[in-house]
């Protein structure tokens, strides 16, 4: 790990999305029913099962001290209470090796994907759903605890109740879309359901079985190691009142009992991609003449200064932001987007949040989910044929922002302390 500051600067992927042939999960059987909402399946994805020793190394050049990638459960319990200790080992190699080129492995349990049996037991629905998770953990845990420097359960746990309180559920065809793609998938796997927690409606039942399952996967990690740091990452955008607003009801749906539970955790994940404006009857598209990204979202870098000051103030706890980045095509919008999301977190740490790392997303161009491999996250291009990877002159400009801030006193001093009040 880097010298004088522990602050971790990474480059952030997700198994699913850079992994390829991921075939146990229940995304996989989502992209391939009949009428499925994907654009295009995710295939090989970047192949990143054979060149992730490829990845770690970029992450290294970069001058990078942190990689973020999640492990699949279902490779690792292809059947429910069948284990696999040769992809245990995988991902404890996966972390071992950054580990020696002094990279901090921040690993995510549940980026998304279960495994498909998991999915027709019926998701986070099923009752027994926060003991199977924990089951898993537990392995995971019993494996990779000595390697992995902090933990993330859930990736964006709280995206449902996002779509569900600012969409007219019932109403929309997108919704209907959805449900008939779950269907197909339920009928394919013999079952009567396919719950995928992230195409859900966010229902309060399946969500109190997630949070006790974040505590469950909480509790076997710290029995394995207690010197892990154990947070879920949150999609936070920087919610803003238009005229008369209905954000207050928005927090309390889609952040506080997520909140609430991070109170009790190590970190809060910020995941954050730009700005929400909330009027009285949700989200508020973009003003006319706003700059957008790739996937159509407003360009709105600051955004993540004040999320994390906000996830900070919810909390009391330290923030690891988890995620942040574009899409864009063209590639010298992200290099504008670096300096000045990082310039927004420079302010929010210098009015004295902790914060403990920053991971961009992502580290590759990779599987969008239903946006197949139309949109360009990745500091790193990767030919789709040949899967060669290309850093992109944003990556040159980012890893040159992480110098200055290393090598600048001031940040420094504000890295120190925060490490002191993490503790
Ligand atoms: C997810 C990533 C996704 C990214 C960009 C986040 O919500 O964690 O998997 O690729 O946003 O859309």
């Amino acid at each position: 790990m880097s010298g004088r500051s522990a602050f971790l600067w990474g480059a952030a992927t997700a198994g699913h999305q850079v992994e390829g042939n991921n075939i146990n999960a229940d995304i996989w059987l989502l992209e391939q029913v009949p009428d499925t909402r994907f654009v295009e399946p995710s295939g090989d994805a970047c192949d990143s099962l054979h060149r992730w020793r490829e990845d770690v190394g970029i992450v290294a050049v970069l001058g990078l001290n942190c990689y973020r990638f999640s492990i699949e459960w279902s490779r690792i319990e292809p059947a429910s209470g069948q284990f696999s200790d040769a992809w245990l080992d995988h991902y404890a190699r996966m972390a071992a090796a950054c580990r020696e080129a002094g990279i901090a492995p921040v690993v995510t349990l549940s980026h998304f994907t279960s495994p498909r049996w998991f999915a027709s037991l019926g998701g986070w629905h099923n009752r027994e759903a926060p003991a199977l998770f924990a089951r898993f953990a537990d392995r995971a845990a019993r494996r990779l605890a000595p390697f992995v420097s902090h933990v993330v359960t859930f990736n964006e746990p709280n995206l449902p109740l996002m779509g569900r309180w600012s969409a007219t559920p019932l109403a929309d065809p997108m919704r209907a879309g959805l449900d008939a793609m779950l269907a197909e998938a339920a009928r394919e796997s013999g079952s009567d359901r396919c719950a995928v927690w992230v195409y859900s409606r966010g229902e309060d039942a399946a969500l109190a079985n997630l949070l006790a399952g974040h505590r469950a996967a909480k509790q076997a990690w710290k029995a394995a190691r207690s010197a892990v740091a154990i947070g879920m990452s949150l999609a936070l955008p920087d919610a803003q009142p238009v005229g008369d607003s209905a954000i207050a009801a928005y927090r309390r749906f889609a952040e506080r009992p997520f909140f609430d539970v991070a109170r009790e955790d190590d970190f809060v994940g910020v995941q954050n991609y730009g700005r929400m404006r909330v009027g009285a009857k949700g989200v508020v598209p973009p003003v006319a003449d706003a700059e957008l990204t790739e996937s159509g979202d407003e360009y709105y870098p600051r955004a993540l200064g004040a999320a994390v000051a906000h996830a900070h103030e919810q909390t009391g706890r330290p923030v690891l932001i988890t995620e942040n980045g574009i899409a864009a095509a063209d590639d010298a919008q992200r290099a504008r987007y670096i300096p000045a999301a990082l310039a927004s977190l420079d302010d929010t740490r210098a009015s004295g949040v902790p914060v403990l790392g920053y991971i961009h997303w992502s580290l590759l161009d990779n599987f969008e989910w239903r946006r197949g491999y139309t949109q360009h996250f990745g500091l790193v291009a990767v030919d789709r044929a040949t899967f060669r990877r290309t850093p992109k002159p944003s990556a040159h400009v980012y890893a040159r922002e992480v110098k200055k801030r290393q090598r600048s006193r001031v940040w420094a001093n504000i890295a120190c302390s925060n490490e002191r009040n993490a503790k």
